[in-house]
């Protein structure tokens, strides 16, 4: 028999991709909104590969519905908090992901969101002063911007390069507490943007230093609440946050707290805690010196396609025991 794959989402411009393969069978969730649950539990049975996404939790509850024919969780996205990976380790089930390709995508939105940060939405006409923020870009006569990374990924390196262009000169980041040093790639990165300063430091001095601080981390519960009251208060009154990571990196309480009485002067958020359940009464919603936008980094046509394209290249690796990629840990 055909092995036979579920498919948590409409992959819209990139089904054919699927759909005309004869060598597999295709299950597809029909509606245009995330895939139930018991719709999940009950299609997976005897399924080789599934294809998921953020929502969709992947767990032990999963691959007792699925039995022992899963090989492989092909997600389309770059975090993979909702998969647990000790636990596909362990059963053999191989898991792919999508990185790279959202990396530019993200990285233009994470200027976007600083750039609109420092603005507040003036309530009258032009004037001289009042609605004026802090600016991004350096002048000669203006002080030296240190822009700060918490995460120095991918997406984080990204974003540096196009600060470069707006003048950018001291760069400092903090890592994980298991991520070694890298002085050479940071050698590197520093000759090549001509920077005066790129250094990594502790949280206390990412907090203390940064005009504009990027929050880049993977999500779960190693980076949870890292960006808490107790960060914030440290932080520059004239500065601003970003974060296109995870809304569980940032304290939402303390963050509205820290805009209300101005420890930071914006905020710029493609993820909030709680969301997508995020309506008119939220605190950071009714936030002037907030901006906000649904967790869309990667939505553009050229991303999302890229994603759905490897993330079926992912799946179809692990369903025939081929090269996947992007696949998770070591095999
Ligand atoms: C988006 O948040 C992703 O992980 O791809
Ligand atoms: C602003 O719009 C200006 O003309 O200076």
């Amino acid at each position: 028999a055909r092995p036979k794959v579920v498919i948590c989402r409409d992959l819209g411009p990139a089904m054919p991709l699927l759909m005309e393969r004869t060598d597999i069978e295709v299950v597809l969730w029909p509606e245009d909104r995330g895939c139930d649950r018991a719709w999940l539990l009950k299609n997976i049975k005897g399924a080789a590969g599934a294809l998921v996404l953020l929502p969709d939790p992947i767990n032990e509850e999963v691959l007792q519905a699925a039995g022992p024919d899963l090989r492989v969780i092909s997600t389309m996205s770059v975090g993979y908090e909702h998969i647990d990976l000790p636990l596909m380790a362990q059963r053999n089930i191989r898991v792919g992901y999508t990185p790279d390709v959202l990396t530019e995508a993200v990285a233009d939105l994470c200027v976007m969101l600083a750039l609109m940060a420092v603005m507040t939405w003036p309530k009258y006409a032009w004037s001289p002063f009042t609605f004026c923020g802090p600016q991004i870009s350096t002048m000669a006569s203006s002080p030296t911007r240190t822009v700060g990374f918490l995460g120095f990924g991918r997406i984080a390196q990204s974003t540096l390069t196009r600060l470069v262009a707006f003048g950018v000169t001291h760069c400092i980041y903090s890592g994980s507490a298991t991520s070694a040093p890298n002085p050479a790639r940071d050698a590197a990165l520093q000759a090549k943007h001509k920077l005066a300063a790129l250094e990594r430091v502790d949280l206390n001095r990412l907090a203390s230093e940064s005009d504009v601080l990027f929050v880049l981390t993977p999500g779960g519960k190693d980076t949870y609440h890292l960006v808490d009251a107790a960060f914030l208060q440290k932080m520059k009154p004239m500065s601003v946050l970003v974060n296109a990571s995870r809304g569980t990196v940032v304290d939402s309480d303390a963050l509205a707290t820290a805009l209300r009485e101005k420890w930071i002067w914006g905020a710029g958020l493609d993820v909030v805690e709680g969301e997508p359940k995020i309506n008119g009464d939220h605190p950071l919603v009714r936030e002037p010196k907030c901006v906000m936008v649904p967790h869309i980094a990667s939505a553009t046509f050229e991303t999302r396609m890229a994603m759905a394209t490897r993330a079926i290249e992912n799946l179809l690796g692990g369903v025939f025991g081929t090269e996947m990629p992007a696949e998770l840990g070591d095999r």
